[in-house]
C-alpha cells in the first residue's frame, strides 16, 4: 500500500477505514441484497455484457457462490500469474483477500486495473507484521551486529510493504509450495534468515525440510522490547521467525489429530504447513493448497482424508470426491472470515458498477513500494 502504517489501533472487522493495512474496512458500495433470487442471472449477466474485459479470479478458499464465476482459481501465486499473463483484460476482479490483490497489481501491466469485491477481505496473518514494526526489528538487528548476516524472507501472505522491505534489503518472496527453495537461496547467501510473517510455515520447513532443529529458531515478537530476545539469543539463532500465524490454520491442534485418527481408523491426515508444528508433526502429509487439491484427486476411492485447511477448499474436495472420504480435520466448523466477505452480492455489485463504467474498489500499489517488491518477487520467480 502507499501508506506504511504507524500504529495498530484495535479495528473491529467491517467497521472503521485504514486502507493502508489488511485489516477489514468498510465497503462503500450499495450492495444488492443476499435474498435476491436473481444474484446469479445477475453475475450471469453482467459477466456476459463485460466479456473479455474483465477477468475473474478466485482463490481456492472462496466461497462455490462466487467460485462457479472464476475464469481461473489457484493458489494465490498462481492467481497473481494467470492475472499478469492476461495483459489484454482491462479489469481483474480479484475473489481473494487483500495482499492477493496487490501482488496482482504489482505484477500486472500499467493500464490493468485489479479490483477487491470487499475492502474488508484483508487477512489478520498479513496485519501482524507492519512496515513499521519490520523497520524496528531491522534496527534490533542491527544492534545486535547480526544485520549484515541476514537475509529477510517474506511469506507471500504478507503486505505490499513488507515484500517492498524485503526486496530493498536483498530477500526473496516464498510461498507454500517454495518455501524450502526460497531458503535453500537465502542460506546460500546469508548466515540467518529473518522469515516474515508466518512463524508456522518457516519453522516446519526449517525443521521437518532442511534438518534446523528447533533450538536453531528464536521468535522474534513485535510488541515486546527487542523483539523479546537477547543479542547473544540473535546471534546464536540460524532462523529468526515472525511471531504471526494464521487464524484459520492455527486452530487445528494435536487432539484434533488424535481425535479423528480415534474415530475413523486408517485416515490419511493432510495439513497445510500453516498450522502448528505439533500439528505437521503428527500428520500423515503436509502440503500447500495446491499440493493438498492434488493429492485428494489422485488418492485411491474408498480412502479416507482428514484436511487441515480452510473449510470452503475442503467441502468442494468432499463434494468433488464422493468415492472418497474427505472430511474436516477439527470437529468445529471454521471458515477464514475475511475470504468468507468476498460473497455474490459484492461480486453482483462489483461487475455491475464496471457495467455502468464505474470502477470500484481499485486496489493500487505505489511505485516505489512495487518496485521493491517485484524484486522481491522476480526473485522468487527465478528460484532455481
Ligand atoms: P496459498 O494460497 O499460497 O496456498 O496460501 C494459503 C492461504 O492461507 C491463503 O490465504
Ligand atoms: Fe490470512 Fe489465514 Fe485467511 Fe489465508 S486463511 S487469508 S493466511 S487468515
Amino acid at each position: 500500500m502507499t501508506t506504511p502504517v504507524r500504529d495498530l489501533p484495535l479495528l473491529l472487522l467491517g467497521e472503521g477505514s485504514d486502507p493502508a493495512s489488511e485489516r477489514g474496512v468498510d465497503c462503500p458500495g450499495e450492495l444488492p441484497p443476499a435474498s435476491d433470487p436473481a444474484l446469479v442471472e445477475r453475475a450471469r449477466a453482467a459477466k456476459a455484457a463485460l466479456g473479455d474485459s474483465v477477468f475473474v479470479l478466485g482463490h481456492h478458499y472462496q466461497r462455490d457462490e462466487v467460485i462457479q464465476f472464476a475464469d481461473v482459481t489457484g493458489d494465490s501465486f498462481k492467481l497473481a500469474q494467470k492475472a499478469a499473463a492476461r495483459p489484454e483484460a482491462p479489469y481483474i476482479v480479484f475473489c481473494g483477500v487483500h495482499f492477493m490483490a496487490e501482488s496482482a497489481d504489482i505484477l500486472t501491466a500499467p493500464h490493468q486495473k485489479v479490483i477487491l469485491p470487499d475492502l474488508g477481505a484483508g487477512c489478520s496473518m498479513a496485519d501482524m507484521a507492519t512496515f513499521d514494526q519490520v523497520e524496528e526489528c531491522w534496527d534490533v538487528l542491527e544492534d545486535a551486529g547480526v544485520a549484515d548476516d541476514v537475509v529477510p524472507v517474506t511469506y507471500m501472505n504478507s503486505s505490499a510493504d513488507i515484500k517492498g522491505f524485503v526486496g530493498r534489503h536483498g530477500g526473496v518472496v516464498c510461498t507454500s509450495s517454495n518455501a524450502k527453495r526460497a531458503l535453500d537461496w537465502a542460506y546460500a547467501k546469508g548466515k540467518k534468515v529473518l522469515f516474515l510473517p508466518d512463524q508456522h510455515l518457516g519453522r516446519n520447513t526449517a525443521v521437518l525440510e532442511m534438518g534446523f532443529s528447533l533450538d536453531d529458531c528464536v521468535v522474534y515478537s513485535p510488541h515486546r522490547r527487542g523483539g523479546g530476545l537477547t543479542h547473544q539469543q540473535l546471534r546464536d539463532a540460524r532462523m529468526i521467525l515472525w511471531r504471526g500465524h494464521c487464524s484459520v490454520h492455527g486452530r487445528f491442534s494435536k487432539e484434533s489429530v488424535d481425535d479423528v485418527r480415534a474415530r475413523v481408523p486408517g485416515v490419511n491426515v493432510l495439513v497445510h504447513p500453516e498450522c502448528r508444528h505439533e500439528v505437521v508433526t503428527a500428520a500423515d502429509q503436509i502440503g500447500s493448497t495446491e499440493y493438498i487439491i492434488k493429492t485428494i484427486e489422485a488418492a485411491e476411492p474408498g480412502t479416507s482424508w482428514a484436511v487441515g485447511t480452510e473449510l470452503n477448499l475442503v467441502r468442494r474436495l468432499a463434494n468433488a470426491h464422493p468415492d472418497k472420504n474427505v472430511m474436516f480435520l477439527d470437529k468445529t466448523v471454521c471458515y477464514c472470515s475475511t475470504m468468507n466477505r468476498i460473497d455474490l452480492p459484492h461480486l453482483v455489485w462489483t461487475l455491475e458498477a464496471l457495467v455502468r463504467g464505474e470502477v470500484e474498489n481499485v486496489i493500487t500499489v505505489d511505485e516505489d513500494t512495487a518496485r521493491n517488491a517485484r524484486a522481491a518477487l522476480d526473485q522468487m520467480l527465478a528460484l532455481p
